[in-house]
């Protein structure tokens, strides 16, 4: 089906696309599939430089693979949220061993590997391979609120309606279908944007519900709530990760205590860490990044050692 926004979308995306890498001609399915992990949760000014040194040092799956996942962490630096680089790295060693080392292109073996959600997999069977796939990412879905059915948010998760009207909407052709998507993107990035929309700047505003309603708010108490970093157990785990990213030698407690001082909340942070896989602890007492030296078989201490 061909929809009134197609034709002003493609036009628009072809003349204002940003030049990001892993928009790149030639580019690679590994190369989509990094980006689109790191995009996560991650804004893309921050993931260009990551993803350049990523693929710089890792260009093919099994590069990535056949390395410790602890370096997958170590890389991974401070894009926040580094579970991703565990399943990234477990994703390279499926890939590698069951797939020949090339990223499969079919939306459900997608699905399958870890850190693939369903956006993920329509991201990457879109935009690497060509396909025909509703991708709905925030700002998709804040775009497809405003035009079709008029409102300034889409609901907090997609709901079967939602994915039918956004499949509804992509042009037939897969190669087309995977432009519009990426375009759609674009348009929620650079002019329908949650905080101050360019309507003006807008390719389809003719065709803007949400416009055409005269631009209704959104109802109190519906917006999301700038979440607080400082003193967190997030921020703790980013600092404790850092000692061990910043030095070849396991940590001690010690060297952890240098960097945060509430004794408490490191243990329950250091805990955290060691329960998904982001820290080894070693026989000797001391913590390494995963692969990085033998685990101590049983679980840490459930309360500090830290201060002692
Ligand atoms: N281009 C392709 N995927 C993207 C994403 N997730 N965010 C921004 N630009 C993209």
């Amino acid at each position: 089906m061909t929809t009134p926004y197609t034709g002003p979308l493609l036009g628009w995306y072809a003349c204002h696309a940003r030049d990001l890498p892993w928009r790149a001609p030639g580019t690679t399915p590994w190369s989509v599939l990094v980006s689109e992990i790191m995009l996560q949760q991650t804004p893309v000014a921050r993931v260009v430089p990551a993803h350049r040194d990523w693929l710089a040092r890792w260009p093919t799956p099994p590069a990535l693979a056949a390395e410790p996942a602890g370096e997958a962490v170590r890389q991974w630096g401070r894009l926040g949220y580094p579970r991703r680089a565990l399943r990234l790295h477990e994703t390279a060693t499926i890939v590698t061993a069951r797939y020949g080392g090339t990223v499969p292109a079919d939306f459900d073996v997608l699905l399958a590997l870890p850190g693939i959600g369903a956006y993920t997999a329509a991201a990457v069977a879109s935009f690497a391979f060509g396909q025909r796939h509703a991708v709905l990412d925030t700002n998709v879905r804040r775009v497809l609120a405003r035009l079709v059915t008029g409102r300034a948010r889409p609901a907090a998760t997609p709901s079967v309606a939602e994915r039918r009207m956004a499949e509804s909407l992509l042009p037939a052709e897969p190669a087309v279908a995977a432009q519009w998507s990426v375009a759609v993107m674009e348009l929620g990035a650079l002019v329908c944007s949650a905080a101050s929309p360019l309507c003006t700047a807008c390719p389809v505003a003719r065709d803007c519900a949400w416009l055409a309603a005269g631009r209704p708010a959104q109802p109190a108490g519906a917006g999301r709530r700038a979440q607080r970093y400082d003193g967190t157990d997030r921020q703790c785990r980013g600092r404790l990760l850092a000692v061990l990213r910043d030095s070849r030698a396991p940590a001690t407690d010690a060297d952890f205590c240098a960097v945060w001082a509430d004794q408490a909340q490191l243990a329950r942070a250091l805990d955290g860490l060691v329960a998904d896989g982001l820290v080894d602890p070693l026989p000797d007492g001391r913590y390494a990044l995963p692969g990085h030296g033998s685990r101590r078989s049983s679980p840490r201490p459930a309360q500090p050692t830290a201060s002692s």
